[in-house]
């Protein structure tokens, strides 16, 4: 079976990936399983497809196997797109209870509540690269809903949804997410490519 290397060490996205990707006959392998860390990597670009290419290209440059990296977060309008790429980092040390608070207070008295989920994924191979990317439109809302998903998802109304994605099953929310869109497109890419990748 062919190897695709994804760079990152959460074994739910290898799963993740795996799973979307079953008919396509690739095996995910993580690069940490093969000694390669990310931790010394520096996600210093200016958006979600930057990142994701630095990371791919941190590990496709240690091995001859496709690569893929992924990047995502949420950006809020009235914010003027924070926290963005710092979705992870921001109150890195809260529990996602409190940021999501720490959120709707920043929103407080705000009507304008638009926001959006983004993801990029990178693929790099045989010095060649491509970005795919998905984008889920919604809304903040006042207090959380639902229980299911994690991060920011009980304080993101989907619109295509009608809920949060904390409210929707694990089905809808990978129909609809932001990840689920362009891995889409990531799909429909190695489909058609699978003679050279
Ligand atoms: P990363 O792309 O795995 O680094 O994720 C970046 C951060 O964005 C996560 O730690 C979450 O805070 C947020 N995030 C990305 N995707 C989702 C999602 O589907 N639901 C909720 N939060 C998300």
């Amino acid at each position: 079976m062919k190897k695709i290397v994804l760079a990152t060490g959460n074994k739910n996205k290898i799963k993740e990936y795996q799973n979307l990707f079953s008919s396509l006959e690739y095996e995910f392998i993580s690069s940490e399983d093969i000694g390669l860390s990310l931790d010394a990597v520096i996600e210093d670009g200016l958006n979600f497809k930057q990142n994701a290419l630095i990371k791919a290209r941190a590990i496709a440059s240690q091995v001859s196997y496709p690569v893929i990296a992924d990047d995502s977060g949420i950006t809020i309008n009235a914010l003027y797109g924070f926290p963005g790429i710092f979705s992870h980092r921001f109150m890195e040390d809260y529990s996602y209870r409190e940021k999501n608070s720490a959120i709707m207070h920043m929103l407080e008295n705000c009507s304008n509540r638009r926001a959006s989920f983004h993801c990029a994924i990178a693929l790099v191979y045989a010095n060649k690269e491509f970005v795919f990317e998905g984008v889920a439109r919604g809304e903040i809302t006042h207090r959380e809903f639902g229980i299911d998903g994690f991060g920011y998802d009980p304080i993101f109304f989907s619109y295509q949804l009608n809920k949060t994605f904390a409210e929707a099953s694990l089905n809808e929310k990978n129909t609809f997410s932001h990840r689920a869109k362009a891995s889409k497109k990531l799909f429909e890419f190695l489909k058609k490519n699978k003679d050279i990748i």
